[in-house]
């Protein structure tokens, strides 16, 4: 069996129940892998199980197993990931912030570090004892780290934290390895005809590949940066050329 896999392996995903998060668990689960998932509202986890256990089926035995958790809660984090137990690899995209420009509020203007940065800081705090040596961490960030538009100077300064938070983390934690997946604008299901779906036709635009993402491209390179035992303090830039032009 090639050593690049994650058959067997044990992969936890915080905001594993929608989105990316839940890509990245249909994608591991169909690669052998047993999946935990956390997320704050217990009927999302359980659609999401459901839908990954039928992914699952097809390739043997896996478990799937769903827990909720508020991520923005520390002592919510330890005590989940002393529940989990030992396991191989990490992926956290579960968050939720308000982008806004210079003159929003305070609460707008902390809400991303508060809802993206420190519950990815605290996840890998509290995971790292139970990471097995060969495993790894995948943090996420976002392409307005590299190509900040008019509106988000937090949200960019958040992402750009979080890509410096990844080499740190690889330092600290080798063997361990830690990387950073950094999407361009993803698709959403269900945007279409709502002025929100328009929205995505000017972002289309920015991109040299003139089209936004989709889940399944960006769960591709999780598993990718899970699988990939050389790769470690890394951001990968996921976003069809949009820090390009
Ligand atoms: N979509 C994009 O275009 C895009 C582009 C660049 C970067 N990103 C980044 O990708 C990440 C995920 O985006 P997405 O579009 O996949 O989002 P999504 O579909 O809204 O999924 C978010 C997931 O995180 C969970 N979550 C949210 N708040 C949480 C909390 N406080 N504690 C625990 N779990 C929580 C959600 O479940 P519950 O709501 O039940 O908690 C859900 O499972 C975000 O960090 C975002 O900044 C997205």
């Amino acid at each position: 069996m090639s050593q690049y896999t994650l058959q067997n392996q044990r992969v936890v995903i915080i905001g594993g129940s929608s989105g990316i998060g839940l890509a990245t668990a249909l994608q591991a689960a169909e690669a052998g892998a047993n999946v935990v998932i956390a997320g704050r509202s217990a009927s999302r986890l359980e659609e999401a199980k459901q839908q990954i256990a039928r992914a699952a089926s097809a390739c043997g035995n896996r478990t799937v197993v769903g827990y909720v958790l508020d991520n923005q809660d520390e002592e919510q984090l330890k005590s989940f990931f002393n529940q989990v137990g030992q396991f191989d690899h990490l992926f956290t995209p579960g968050a939720v912030y308000t982008r806004g420009s210079l003159s929003s509020d305070r609460e707008t203007a902390e809400s991303c570090f508060k809802g993206k940065f420190w519950p990815q800081y605290f996840a890998a705090k509290y995971a790292a004892p139970y990471m097995s040596s060969s495993g790894s961490i995948t943090l996420m960030s976002g392409g307005f780290s590299q190509r900040p538009l008019d509106g988000g100077a937090s949200y960019a300064a958040c992402n750009g934290a979080i890509e410096s938070l990844g080499k740190a983390l690889a330092v600290e934690l080798a063997p361990v390895r830690v990387n950073v997946v950094s999407p361009g604008t993803i698709w959403r299901e269900g945007q279409e005809g709502t002025p929100r779906g328009d929205h995505f036709k000017d972002y289309e635009k920015l991109a040299l590949l003139q089209r936004v993402g989709r889940n399944e491209e960006i769960a591709h390179t999780v598993t990718y940066l899970m699988t990939n035992t050389f790769t470690t303090g890394s951001t990968l830039f996921v976003d069809g050329g949009y820090t390009l032009i």
